[in-house]
């Protein structure tokens, strides 16, 4: 008995710690969230973990592997719970659908709709949603309606929703989400944008959505119909140098066969950032105006010559035709600030990387600072004529819609977009 008060003592000191924390950081703005995130006992919903573990505000808890080992179900850490809830203002009366059920997230939304609104979770996996029901009866809230279903349908029954939202990593937004959205309905889900995953906050405009706020996370990707894999391009032919394309390959691979031979041209740019300064912008917007755009990946182990990024896990990258480049950083001599430069490779790597070297100063001129990327999200089908964001913008087709991205300039850009953080730290 004593040992219970004192694991719940703790726990919820713990919780305070989190929240605390959060609320510091800005990640928690509302006095709802404040207190749905202080009331819930976050280790009910992770009952394999320590309390330690339960409640580290960067960290998930895995409660689920493939045979492969990789995670397929988690309980989120509570630095993307707090935001994301953040994004999707859901208010006292609401109905609300979640997409992918830990339990914990779903407790959180009973705390906000209150008595008056209703929460609905859906997931794919039996064991997933027998455990989020039984862990949600366990702490008092057997009110969640947990249905078993593949997501990328909704969950007709019970919309429409004022808000869904998406614990799941998203490649496409399927028409079942929009249409069971309320009008003004909103959608948050964490999709894969040119291999760029973002909370995106959309508001429902008609048949279109608009964001109101792109925040970076990271999902377990989406299983069954909606998953969608990347494309890797090994231009060694082995690991050692692969580039990945989230929406298809180039058009000829085989003409980068001879680019690694070299010689590299390299130029910098003279924009710098300081060393943990978020650069999330930054990707978003050469995601954005790159032809060609995708992430290289080297071989941590291995010295890949001339190909010599700064980060080996993670780097921006384009290929067109014959050439292909990735912007690296390196550290300025006081060693504050990392300074962003190109390493291009093929018969005209010097003009390739001139190109986006130019892109990486304008982002610096015109957009650093701003709003962040306007997204929009058209159903599959929208002639381009009638979608406002082009020309100018990007288009990206997915299978069910038209994602657009276009950047206002920081020196026009009205309104507050919240757009955060990857780190410079990371030299990505
Ligand atoms: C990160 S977990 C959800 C976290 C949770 N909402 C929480 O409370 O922290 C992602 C879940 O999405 C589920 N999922 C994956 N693909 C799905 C699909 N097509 N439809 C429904 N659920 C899916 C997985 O089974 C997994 O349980």
């Amino acid at each position: 008995m004593t040992e219970v008060t004192s694991d719940s003592e703790r726990a919820a000191q713990l919780r305070d710690k989190v929240v605390d924390e959060l609320l510091e950081r800005g990640e928690i703005v509302s006095r709802e969230v404040e207190a749905a995130m202080r009331k819930v006992e976050r280790h009910k919903f992770a009952p394999e973990a320590s309390l330690e573990d339960a409640y580290q505000t960067f960290n998930a808890v895995v409660t689920k592997r493939n045979e492969r080992g990789n995670a397929v179900s988690s309980v989120s850490a509570p630095q993307i719970q707090a935001f994301m809830l953040e994004q999707a203002g859901v208010r006292p009366g609401m109905r609300v659908l979640e997409v992918g059920s830990g339990g914990l997230n779903a407790a959180y939304l009973a705390e906000l709709v209150g008595d008056a609104g209703e929460v609905t979770t859906v997931d794919i996996d039996p064991e997933v949603t027998e455990r989020a029901a039984r862990l949600l009866a366990e702490a008092s809230y057997p009110d969640v309606r947990v249905v078993l279903a593949d997501a990328t349908e909704g969950v007709a029954a019970h919309a429409p929703y004022d808000v869904i939202m998406v614990t799941v990593g998203a490649w496409d937004i399927p028409p079942a989400w929009v249409k069971q959205l309320t009008e003004d309905g909103r959608l948050v889900v964490p999709l894969r944008i040119r291999g760029l995953q973002r909370s995106v906050a959309f508001q429902r405009e008609a048949d279109r959505l608009v964001s109101t706020s792109v925040r970076i996370c990271g999902f377990v990707p989406m299983q069954g119909p909606g998953a969608h894999d990347s494309q890797f391009l090994l231009v060694t032919g082995t690991d050692e140098i692969a580039l990945r394309f989230d929406d298809g390959l180039p058009a000829e691979p085989s003409l980068l066969d001879n680019a690694v031979r070299g010689p590299r041209a390299e130029t910098w740019t003279g924009v710098t950032v300081k060393r943990g300064e978020p650069i999330d912008m930054l990707q978003m917007y050469m995601a954005t105006v790159m032809s060609g755009f995708c992430i290289m990946s080297v071989d941590k182990d291995l010295d890949t010559g001339i190909v010599a990024p700064w980060n080996k896990r993670f780097s921006m990258a384009a290929v067109d035709g014959p050439n292909f480049a990735y912007i690296t950083p390196r550290l300025t001599e006081d060693e504050q600030f990392f300074e962003y430069g190109v390493h291009a490779l093929g018969p005209d790597g010097a003009d390739f990387a001139e190109v986006i070297a130019g892109h990486v100063r304008t982002w610096d001129r015109e957009h650093r600072g701003g709003p962040g990327p306007r997204i929009a999200v058209y159903p599959a089908g929208t002639p381009d004529g009638r979608i406002p964001e082009l020309p100018g913008g990007r288009v990206i087709d997915k299978d069910h819609c038209r994602v657009t991205l276009s950047w206002p300039s920081t020196a026009t850009a009205a309104g507050d977009q919240d757009v955060q953080y990857h780190t410079a730290e990371q030299g990505e």
